[in-house]
C-alpha cells in the first residue's frame, strides 16, 4: 500500500521551532522580573533598564544581519523593517535623557548574550535562532509588553518605540511571511537540530538577563 506523499513531508522549520520551544517560552514569560514588570509592580526605571539591556543584544544581532549579505542563504530572513537599534536609541534618550550612553549600565548576563551573538552570528543556524527568538517574540509578546508599559508606567509612544514597527502595518501578515522565509531556508537535518538547540540557548540567555534584572528591581 502506498502512503500519500505528505506523510513523509518534513516538518517546516517554523513549526519545529514553535513546538520545540513551547516549554522554554512558558519558562521565560513566567520569570519573576517579567511577571512583576507586566503586572505593574515595578517602576519605569525597570522598563528603562530592560530597554538598556536590549541595545547591545540588537547591535550584535543587526551586525550579523548586515554581514549575511544579499547572496547568502539566509538573506531572506533579513528585513529592514525589523531593525531595532534606532528605536532603542530613541527610547533610551527619552528614558535616561541626553547623556544616556553614560547612564545605562549593562549587566554581565547581557554582555555574555551579546558577545555570544557576535561570536556565532555568522553561522546560518545560529543567526536564525537568534533572529527568530527576538524578532518573532517582539512581534508577539512584545506587543503585550508595550501595552502594559504604557498602562502601568505612564508612557505614551515615547519610551516604547522598540515595540513599535512603523513599517509593518499588519503584524500577523508579516509574522506569516517571516515564518515562510524560515521554511524556505533549506537547512539539512543537522542544521535544523543546531537551530533548535541554539534557539533553546537564546531563551536561556534571555532568562539570565531577566534573573539579573530581578536582582536589581524586584
Ligand atoms: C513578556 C512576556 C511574554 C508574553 C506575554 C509573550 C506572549 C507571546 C504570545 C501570545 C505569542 C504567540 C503569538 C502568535 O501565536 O502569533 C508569543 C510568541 C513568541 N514569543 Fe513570546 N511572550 C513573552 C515573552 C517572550 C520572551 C521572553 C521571548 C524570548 C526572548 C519570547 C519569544 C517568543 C517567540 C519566538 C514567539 C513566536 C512563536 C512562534 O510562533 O514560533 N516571548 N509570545
Amino acid at each position: 500500500m502506498s502512503l500519500p506523499a505528505e506523510e513523509f513531508a518534513p516538518v517546516p522549520l517554523s513549526a519545529v521551532l514553535r513546538q520545540g520551544t513551547r516549554d522554554a517560552h512558558a519558562g521565560a514569560n513566567s520569570e519573576r522580573f517579567i511577571e512583576e514588570l507586566l503586572s505593574g509592580g515595578l517602576t519605569r526605571a525597570a522598563h528603562a533598564d530592560l530597554t538598556a539591556q536590549l541595545l547591545p543584544v540588537y547591535e550584535a544581532l543587526e551586525e550579523a544581519s548586515a554581514a549575511l549579505g544579499d547572496d547568502h542563504r539566509g538573506a531572506g530572513l533579513v528585513f529592514a523593517e525589523l531593525a531595532r537599534v534606532p528605536a532603542l536609541e530613541r527610547d533610551l534618550a527619552f528614558l535616561y535623557g541626553p547623556g544616556w550612553r553614560e547612564e545605562i549600565r549593562i549587566l554581565p548576563a547581557t554582555r555574555a548574550y551579546a558577545d555570544h551573538v557576535r561570536e556565532v552570528g555568522g553561522s546560518l543556524p545560529h543567526y536564525t535562532a537568534h533572529s527568530y527568538t527576538r524578532y518573532l517574540g517582539d512581534l508577539s509578546g512584545g506587543q503585550i509588553v508595550k501595552r502594559m508599559m504604557k498602562e502601568h508606567y505612564g508612557l505614551d509612544e515615547e519610551g516604547v518605540a522598540f515595540y513599535t514597527f512603523p513599517d509593518i502595518p499588519k503584524v500577523k501578515v508579516f509574522k506569516d511571511a517571516y515564518r515562510h522565509q524560515l521554511d524556505l531556508l533549506d537547512l539539512d537535518d543537522d542544521e535544523v537540530a543546531a537551530t533548535l538547540a541554539e534557539t533553546h540557548l537564546a531563551f536561556t540567555l534571555n532568562r539570565a538577563v531577566f534573573t539579573e534584572l530581578a536582582a536589581v528591581h524586584c
